[in-house]
């Protein structure tokens, strides 16, 4: 299918986390038109095996190509973990962009050098996290944490819930108590229980989703491609 700038930008999640990332692409870009696929049926994408989510990743685009996209936008960063480069190489004329957790800014903001990164095992195994965190986090101590809880939170609509401070402080605590002063949000279902991590971490860690980057990028894209709307 052919596309032109009245295309829609895709974007695609397991669930409804990277809906974070379409609103901020939408504030930025209001005259765009979008279409979002939460592959909820197969959430968590997490811990699931790389082959299992590239093909999953792969299905996503195809339902987006079909559906007329100029741009695809991984919501996701386990997704972007396992499968970016191999959806870049089968869809050669299609731009792709991913997300992957904020450490660079993180790193330069940590005044303690110790900073939390709260993600999926799938985000922290892939070669993107470990060769940013390498590149621009070698003088920062890492606390990577795994909190799939969170995403079952959100997924459930349940962020503001009774039980979701507790369960928010039980992850995040001994994180904070390790002397983190940043926490990083590398998981896009994440931003959605933003004031809840903000209120257990507030006076003592700042804290950082990308949202806002992945859509400049989305748009700096489009712009370098003439797709703009
Ligand atoms: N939203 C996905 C991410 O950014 C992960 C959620 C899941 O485990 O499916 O990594």
């Amino acid at each position: 299918m052919s596309v032109g700038k009245s295309s829609p930008v895709g974007f695609f999640d397991s669930g409804i986390g990277g809906k974070c990332i379409e609103a901020a692409f939408k504030r930025l870009c209001p005259a765009e038109k979008t279409v979002y696929i939460a592959d909820s049926e197969h959430c968590p994408y997490g811990n699931k095996p790389k082959e299992e989510i590239i093909r999953l990743a792969e299905s996503c685009t195809e339902r987006l190509l079909a559906a007329g996209c100029k741009l695809v936008v991984v919501a996701c960063n386990t997704a972007t973990a396992a499968a970016i480069d191999h959806l870049r190489a089968k869809y050669r004329s299609v731009p792709f962009v991913g997300i992957e957790p904020a450490v660079k800014p993180a790193a330069l903001e940590s005044r303690t050098g110790i900073v939390g990164v709260l993600a999926t095992q799938g985000t922290f195994s892939g070669r993107l996290y470990n060769e940013t965190k390498a590149k621009f986090a070698k003088d920062v101590t890492i606390i990577a944490t795994v909190a799939d809880e969170f995403v079952t939170i959100v997924e459930r609509g349940e962020v503001d819930a009774p039980g979701t401070e507790t369960i928010v402080r039980k992850r995040i605590e001994p994180v904070l108590a390790a002397g983190a002063d940043v926490l990083v949000l590398g998981c896009t279902h994440f931003p959605h229980l933003k004031p809840v991590i903000e209120k257990v971490a507030a006076g003592r860690a700042r804290v950082i989703e990308p949202s806002e980057a992945v859509a400049r990028q989305a748009r700096r894209v489009l712009e370098e491609r003439g797709l703009l709307a």
